[in-house]
């Protein structure tokens, strides 16, 4: 089974950042996740378009921008500037969502929903075809080292099915709670695309915590 690790910026050491992002370049992860945060859409403000840049000069591996602010249509472009290539927008921040994909897209970037606890995968009955990517939030986003939420495999579940009904190649990534405990469960459940942050960047091994989440 093929999937990707994208270790979380969040719980890196933004003293030394540039030490951690070398640190994931030279491991087994896949891509990197940058979580923007408004302190509007949720309770907590993370980093913004000029860290993506500078991250961006020093990563070898694609930026996976989770975008948790209000209105993310108004920033799109300037994200992708900064240097996203996979742009995530939460279905409850934007309004016009289908508007909002497809400025996605035609700034050359893989567009991803993403979807809170509450929100159920039905939502995207409509718009499953028109996207790359569904991030499903194992945790109310907002901060990292969170309990993972157990309703989420049934989720991942139903999602992956609705794909598989319309014959979509459709990645599926889990973002919250993420542990060496779930991650297998995670994806026999469908899921393709797992974020990890404090799972990594809290053990005394970060390196070799992403190959065990690889399965080696
Ligand atoms: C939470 C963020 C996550 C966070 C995950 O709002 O979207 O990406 O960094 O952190 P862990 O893996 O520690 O739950
Ligand atoms: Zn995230």
């Amino acid at each position: 089974m093929s999937y990707k690790i994208a270790p979380s910026i969040l719980s890196a050491d933004f003293a030394n950042l540039q030490r951690d992002v070398e640190m994931i370049n030279n491991s087994e992860a896949d891509w990197f996740h940058v979580d923007v945060m408004d302190g509007v859409f949720v309770p907590n403000i993370s980093l913004g378009l000029p860290v993506i840049s500078a991250i961006k000069r020093h990563a070898t591996k694609p930026l996976d921008v989770h975008l948790m602010i209000v209105q993310p249509e108004r920033y799109i472009a300037d994200f992708k500037k900064a240097g996203a290539d996979i742009l995530t927008v939460h279905l409850e921040a934007s309004t016009h969502l289908h508007r909002t994909i497809g400025a996605i897209k035609e700034n050359n970037m893989l567009a991803g929903v993403a979807l809170n606890p509450h929100s159920s995968v039905q939502l995207l009955k409509d718009s499953i075809m028109d996207i790359d990517m569904v991030l499903i939030m194992s945790v109310n986003p907002g901060f990292g080292g969170q309990k993972f939420i157990e309703n989420t495999y049934n989720k991942v579940k139903e999602l992956r099915q609705m794909a598989n009904e319309r014959g979509k190649d459709l990645l599926i990534e889990i973002d919250g709670g993420v542990t060496l405990d779930n991650y297998k469960i995670l994806l026999e459940a469908g899921a393709n695309v797992l974020v990890a942050g404090n799972t990594v960047f809290a053990s005394s091994n970060p390196t070799g915590t992403i190959a065990k989440l690889k399965g080696n």
